[in-house]
Parts: C-alpha cells; sequence; structure tokens
C-alpha cells in the first residue's frame, strides 16, 4: 500500500543500469518454513491487536501510547477491516470472528462525526480490498471459517460500500474525484476538486474489477475503467507521458489531460504503474493493454531513472522526474517507493524476462542497505543520493555537509528520518524470496521484523517513530496504521510461511494477486 504522504521534490540524470545475466528458469524453488519466525510474527500481530480491540475498536486505528483511538479512516474500524486477510492467513480464529460481525455491523452511508472527509482511494484499497479478499478467502481457501450468511453479508457490504462511493465517478471525464465528504442530507458528495492524481486514479481497478466479477455487476468495473483509459491513452503527451510509457501525476477531472510533467515511483504514482501488471495477473484477457502500458514504463525505468550513487555505485536506486530529460531527474526515492522492487520481479516472473527479475532484485539491494545502515537498522521514510554518472549540475548535488559520512559509507542520506510501519520494504524481500528461493531473503525480512519489533514496540501495540536513525528510534509518533496489520505483518509471515495456493509462485500462475494493501484476491477465471 502506497500512500502518498510527502511531496516530490527536485531533480536529476542516468544511464541504463547494469544487470547480470543469469539463467532463465521455470522451476518452483524449495521454500523453507521457519515456525519459530511464524511463531514472532504471530505474537506481534495479537499483541497489537489485543491493544486495538481493547482500547480502540471498533474505532479506526490505536495510539499505543495513550491507548486510545482516533477515527482516521471514517470511523468504520479501519484497522479491523484491514486485518481480515491477516488474521484469515494465520488462522486466527477469535479475530476473525471479531471483525467478522463487525463488518456486518457497518453503516457505510454515514462517517463518524469529524471524519466525513473520504478518500475514494484509500477506503478502496483498505476496506473495499479487505472486504473483497476476505470473501474471496471465506469461498476458497478458509471456506466453513465463518457460516454462509456471514460470508455473504461481507459481500452485501462491498456492495454497500461501493454505492456510496460511486458518486466519486460522477465528473464530465468520468475520472473520480477522490474526496468525499458524508454525513450530508442527499448522501455523499464530491468536493469538486480540479484535478485527481495518477495512484489514486489507477489504484481501484482491481478492487472495483473484482467486486463487478463477484457480484456480475459490471457497472463496478466501467466505472474504473473509465479513468483508467484516459491514463493508458494520454490527451497532451508532451506534457504527460515524458519518457515513453512513464507519465505525470495530476490529471484535469473536466477533459483528463495532464497538468503536468512530474513522476516516478515515490507516492502519488506508485500504485499506478503497480496494479498494470498486476491486472493482467488477474485477467489477461481483459488487461492486456496494461500489460502492455507496464512493459513501457519498467523500459523506460531502467533506461532513464535507474541511477547510481557516487559513494555506492554498485548500488541501484530509481530517480524521479519533473519533465524528460536528465536535467529534469531528482535523486530521491521513499520507503514508500521500495515496493518497486517487488512489482518488478512480479512482472519478470509473470512475462519470463529474467531481465526484469534480475533488475527488480537489484533495487531490493538497494533499498535493503536503506535498512542496515541505519542506528535502527531501519529504513527512513525518504533519503537522496548524488547520481554518480551526471556530474556536478544543480539538480545533482552532494550530500549535506552533517550527513557526507553518512553518504560516503552509506550510498545515501536521510531527507525524512522517521518510520510509520511501512511494509513496502519487506513486500519486496518477499517477491524477491518467492522468485529464487534465496533464503537470504527470509533472513533480512526476519532481520527488519526484528528491528521494527525492537524499536517499534510501544504501549500496547507498535509506534512510528520519528528517527530511524537515533537510539530506540527517537521518539514516538503515538499512531499504529492500519496497514501494519495488512501488510507488514501479512508479508513478514508468508515470506517465512510454507506453500499455500494465495504464495505467489515463481512461474506464471499465480492463482491469487495481491492489492497494494496486500489483501490477496482471487484471479478470475482460475480454479482454485
Ligand atoms: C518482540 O518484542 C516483544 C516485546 O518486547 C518480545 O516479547 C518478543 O519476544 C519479541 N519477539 C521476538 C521474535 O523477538
Ligand atoms: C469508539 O470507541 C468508543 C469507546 O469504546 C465508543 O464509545 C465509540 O462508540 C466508538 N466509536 C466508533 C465510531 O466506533
Ligand atoms: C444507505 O443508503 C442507501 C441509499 O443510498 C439506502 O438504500 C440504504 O438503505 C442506506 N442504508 C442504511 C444502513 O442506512
Ligand atoms: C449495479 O451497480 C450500480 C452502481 O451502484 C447500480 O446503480 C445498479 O443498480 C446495479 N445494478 C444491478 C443490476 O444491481
Ligand atoms: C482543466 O480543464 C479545463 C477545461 O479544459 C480548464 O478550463 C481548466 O483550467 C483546467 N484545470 C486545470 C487545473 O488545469
Ligand atoms: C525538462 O523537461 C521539459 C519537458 O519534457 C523539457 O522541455 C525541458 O527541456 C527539460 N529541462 C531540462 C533541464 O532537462
Ligand atoms: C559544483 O558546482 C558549483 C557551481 O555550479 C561549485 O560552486 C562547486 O564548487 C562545485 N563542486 C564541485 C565538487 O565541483
Amino acid at each position: 500500500m502506497h500512500h502518498y504522504s510527502w511531496a516530490l521534490l527536485a531533480l536529476s540524470a542516468v544511464s541504463p543500469a547494469v544487470v547480470s545475466a543469469s539463467p532463465l528458469t521455470h522451476r518452483r524453488p524449495n521454500y523453507v518454513s521457519h515456525q519459530d519466525r511464524l511463531n514472532g510474527v504471530k505474537e506481534a500481530f495479537q499483541r497489537s491487536w489485543n491493544g486495538y480491540y481493547q482500547y480502540a475498536f471498533p474505532n479506526d486505528s490505536l495510539m499505543p501510547i495513550s491507548k486510545t483511538y482516533v477515527n482516521d479512516r471514517n470511523g468504520w474500524g479501519a484497522s479491523a477491516v484491514d486485518a481480515i486477510s491477516t488474521a484469515l492467513i494465520m488462522e486466527n480464529d477469535v479475530v476473525i470472528k471479531q471483525i467478522v460481525d463487525h463488518i456486518k455491523t457497518i453503516n457505510f452511508n454515514r462517517t463518524v462525526a469529524g471524519g466525513e472527509g473520504v478518500s475514494l482511494f484509500e477506503t478502496t484499497i483498505r476496506y473495499l480490498g479487505g472486504m473483497v479478499s476476505a470473501y474471496d478467502f471465506l469461498t476458497g481457501p478458509f471456506k466453513g471459517k465463518v457460516d454462509d450468511a456471514s460470508v455473504k453479508a461481507i459481500l452485501d457490504q462491498a456492495v454497500n460500500l461501493a454505492d456510496q462511493l460511486s458518486i466519486a465517478f460522477n465528473t464530465p471525464s468520468g475520472i473520480p474525484n477522490n474526496n468525499l465528504v458524508f454525513n450530508g442530507p442527499n448522501g455523499p458528495v464530491t468536493t469538486n476538486d480540479a484535478t485527481n492524481g495518477i495512484a489514486t486514479i489507477g489504484t481501484l481497478i482491481l478492487e472495483w474489477t473484482r467486486l463487478a466479477d463477484l457480484t456480475g455487476n459490471a457497472t463496478y468495473a466501467k466505472l474504473v475503467r473509465t479513468g483508467e483509459e484516459y491514463l493508458l491513452n494520454i490527451k497532451n503527451p508532451a506534457v504527460g507521458e515524458p519518457y515513453p510509457g512513464l507519465i505525470g501525476t495530476d490529471v484535469n477531472l473536466s477533459d483528463g489531460t495532464f497538468a503536468d510533467s512530474r513522476g516516478g515511483w515515490n507516492g502519488g504514482t506508485d500504485s499506478f504503474y503497480e496494479y498494470l501488471i498486476k491486472m493482467y495477473i488477474y485477467d489477461s484477457t481483459r488487461f492486456g493493454e496494461l500489460k502492455d502500458r507496464w512493459i513501457k514504463a519498467i523500459d523506460s525505468s531502467m533506461k532513464y531513472l535507474a541511477s547510481h550513487p557516487t559513494t555506492r555505485p554498485e548500488l541501484t536506486f530509481l530517480a524521479a522526474y519533473n519533465g524528460a530529460g536528465p536535467g529534469n531527474l531528482s535523486f530521491v526515492s521513499s520507503n514508500l517507493a521500495c515496493f518497486d522492487g517487488g512489482n518488478i520481479i512480479l512482472g519478470g516472473l509473470t512475462l519470463n524476462k529474467q531481465e526484469y527479475v534480475n533488475f527488480g532484485l537489484s533495487l531490493v539491494e538497494g533499498c535493503r542497505d536503506t535498512y542496515v545502515n541505519t542506528v535502527t537498522g531501519i529504513g527512513p521514510e525518504s533519503f537522496q543520493w548524488q547520481d554518480s554518472k551526471l556530474g556536478n549540475v544543480s539538480n545533482n548535488g552532494a550530500a549535506p555537509s552533517n550527513q557526507a559520512a553518512f553518504y560516503q559509507k552509506s550510498g545515501y542520506w536521510i531527507s525524512s528520518s522517521a518510520y510509520i510501519l511501512r511494509p513496502e520494504v519487506i513486500e519486496s524481500y518477499y517477491y524477491a524470496y518467492r522468485a529464487t528461493g534465496d533464503t537470504k531473503y527470509q533472513d533480512w525480512a526476519w532481520e527488519a521484523f526484528l528491528n521494527i519489533n525492537k524499536t517499534c514496540s510501544a504501549g500496547v501495540g507498535f509506534s512510528a517513530v520519528t528517527n530511524v536513525n537515533a537510539p530506540n528510534g527517537g521518539s514516538f509518533y503515538d499512531s499504529q496504521e492500519s496497514f501494519w496489520f495488512a501488510e507488514v505483518l501479512k508479508y513478514s509471515y508468508l515470506i517465512q510461511a510454507g506453500e499455500a495456493p494465495y504464495q505467489v509462485n515463481a512461474d506464471h500462475n499465480n492463482q491469487w494477486v495481491f492489492n497494494t494493501e496486500a489483501h490477496p484476491v482471487r484471479v478470475a477465471g482460475k480454479p482454485i
């Protein structure tokens, strides 16, 4: 889940990354299961669930230190709904029942007082994704865990939610408005924004298409497809498509033109690219065009955005851009963007392109480096570097003097030092492990988990911290995002677990695909 919470900064340039050749194999590796590690992740899940259940449920999120709650996601119990697919995978029957009983009671027509502002994107990936995944799980590998009437009620609630959100698509272009306001006399309204971003437009298609396929109501799929079309067929490519397949960020809701040429793999754009290949996995017949676009975007990322820091040129990061050309690049990346390696590995497996798998693995190594070089062993929210090829130009400045030594050793410097319980680095370790079977990725994930457990265990759960490069993470934010349950704990668990139908396969026969919040969705038309 890739969430937009920080703004893109400046710029810079690059050369194609060198990828090491290794033989293409389609054999499924022998995966190793570590029961002790699985137990460790389960303990963390249970501890944070207990804190949430006692002090916050059925509100959205636990404030673990002050032992209270915050309604930061509409007040529908975001942590509970977001935790369901993880609780199912862990077969935590008590928690599964608590969540299912809760889902049946949610009134999606209203938000809690003070929580009127609803994000279409966040609500889709956490709530709609959580419920659709729960339905797929409970009619598939976990059939029988919950009575049939409750399973049906989950799908009915997904429909209730989607029906309330549908107003978002009522714009001149059909591109959704991301921001809704609930609780008015005539139901939800939009905020009539001028633009919406490509991540918030393009990260709906999996959840809404799945809902359409499950209910037989094609309207849900059509609604999201309209916005996607503007991202695939750019009306003003001189502005909107600075590199082939790599596009701008904001799209005009009146006429569907792009309003800028900035982008990359950071927040605000990220999961648009992620879903292009995931939709092809979901249904290769309907979404071939999205796969073609993903290939273009990856080829351009390898050619134009891959960058190596001056002090550690063996590392690979992806630059951001503000238009085409080296002078428009910005050598900045983020913890969030570290999903990129995993997504590119997944696409490489799907398309039988070892070149992509290798490139993805090199990005995974770069992201691991951001973890191992800090005091806590956790990577920072965002980081920068000086590109090794570009030379001393205005968009390729040196490290600030107080971080020069850190940059010398690490190959990056810290531009935002927080850690807010983001999953993406462990997510990419997961794909790297499933692709290669190399147990070093399990060890890296376990090491990250232990460091997070040590640094972020706080009060009655886990908390975001202010500074990954200070002892004990600096101080606590008193915040436990719902994606802690949905993503960090799920990927930390799955990478140490044995075979299961929903595990990612090292071939192109995946029966499940994970939404950006790590909720597994059953691919269309494939038997379990
Ligand atoms: C995680 O942290 C908790 C609380 O400090 C501790 O009890 C537990 O043993 C830790 N888990 C692992 C696997 O080290
Ligand atoms: C939040 O929790 C409080 C205390 O348990 C409870 O009174 C309130 O109804 C809850 N609100 C929502 C929206 O769940
Ligand atoms: C929610 O609103 C819809 C109309 O949009 C209505 O049909 C439904 O009964 C309402 N549900 C609740 C629980 O109020
Ligand atoms: C399909 O969903 C749309 C959007 O909510 C709704 O207006 C329509 O009535 C539904 N159609 C059927 C046949 O249920
Ligand atoms: C969006 O497009 C409309 C119609 O072409 C135009 O009037 C408006 O200025 C544009 N808005 C932005 C933010 O670019
Ligand atoms: C930045 O990109 C824009 C649009 O692609 C281009 O016109 C401009 O020349 C570029 N500037 C630099 C410094 O590369
Ligand atoms: C980089 O260029 C700036 C001016 O463009 C200059 O002041 C600075 O000394 C240069 N640094 C190096 C390391 O060459």
